[in-house]
């Protein structure tokens, strides 16, 4: 190793094979397990060029500035409200993510907690498991059909186009609201108010990114223009809900329940509301979580860390 070898901390596991175009870079590892504390972040990237994590590992604006050399921050993720996009690039500091290749398993999710709520297969999995089959007994409540049923997706991104082709196949009928005029749709789904996606939906998707718009965009108002029998689903970032109003309105049974892979605070605390509530399903932000996807998540951004830091085009780049 070259005394004066740029260094690059990648705080997610990663294999030597995922990180093999960063050959002429000094890697550094983790030491420590556990959630990344701040000290350690500072720790790390005192002397590094680049850092490469999750998207949901924040890194403040004074992480950065104890990080002189810093250059790139590249995500494992879709999402960038992790990092204040206008310091970093104030500071010169290039941040990447990794959309598209993740789309397909988020929007896989998204369908299979539909299909959870619209079946209830967690209730049906529990009585086999309780030893409550029993000839005679009473069965869980009917399940609902998903055709003719009305999809209402927020953010018609890469993500919400892949939850509307699979929709679709159900048979269910897709409307979305997207603060594009123009934004590519598939065939049958129509475009919206933003009223009228809370109003119509009996499946509410959310797949906006989180912005100082999108905080707490479903909220007590949007709530009370649902109808009793819809559900929210937020496979997105947590804050876009705001989580004591959906509280209040699944209690109350204003709406009918929820499906929620992200929350406000992950993980969530051990006396958070939402853990008592029978019609809710919380998953724990494994939207992008399968072997493939994290794969390529991974060698995507590597290839963005490696093209920012040796200055060649990075298409991921999204504070330009
Ligand atoms: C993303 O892609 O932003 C995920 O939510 C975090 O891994």
């Amino acid at each position: 190793m070259a005394p004066d070898q740029p260094r690059v901390f990648i705080s997610l596991p990663l294999t030597g094979d995922q990180l093999a175009s960063l050959g002429e870079y000094e890697i550094i590892r983790r030491t420590a397990t556990g959630p990344i504390q701040r000290e350690e972040l500072v720790e790390m990237l005192a002397t590094a060029s680049g850092h490469l994590g999750s998207a949901v590992l924040a890194i403040p604006n004074d992480v950065i500035d104890a990080a002189p050399n810093l250059r790139a921050i590249s995500n494992s993720g879709v999402g960038f409200d992790n990092v204040d996009l206008a310091y970093a690039r104030q500071r010169g500091i290039a941040v990447c993510n990794t959309p598209g290749v993740l789309s397909g398993a988020v929007a896989d999710l998204t369908l299979g907690l539909i299909l959870q709520l619209a079946r209830g297969l967690g209730d049906a999995q529990a009585m086999v498991r309780e030893r409550r089959w029993i000839a005679g007994a009473s069965p869980p409540p009917l399940g609902a059909d998903l055709k003719g049923k009305t999809l209402a997706i927020i953010g018609m991104g890469r993500i919400g186009l892949e939850v509307a082709f699979r929709a679709r196949a159900f048979g269910m009928r897709v409307i979305y609201h997207d603060v594009r005029p123009e934004c590519p749709a598939p065939d049958g789904a129509s475009s919206v108010e933003f009223v009228e996606a809370l109003r119509q939906a009996d499946y509410l998707s959310l797949h906006t990114n989180l912005t100082a718009e999108s905080h707490h965009l479903i909220g007590a108002d949007a709530l009370a223009e649902m109808k009793p029998t819809a559900y929210v689903l937020n496979t997105a970032r947590g804050p876009i809900v705001d989580q004591r109003a959906l509280y209040a309105a699944l209690k109350e049974g204003r709406i009918a329940g929820a499906a929620l892979d992200v929350l406000e605070v992950e993980p969530p605390a051990a006396d958070e509301l939402f853990l008592s509530l029978p019609n809710v399903i919380i998953t724990p932000h494994i939207g992008s979580a399968t072997v493939e996807t994290r794969d390529a998540m991974a060698r995507l951004a590597v290839q963005n860390l490696a093209d920012c830091l040796a200055g060649r085009a990075c298409a991921n780049i999204v504070n330009r």
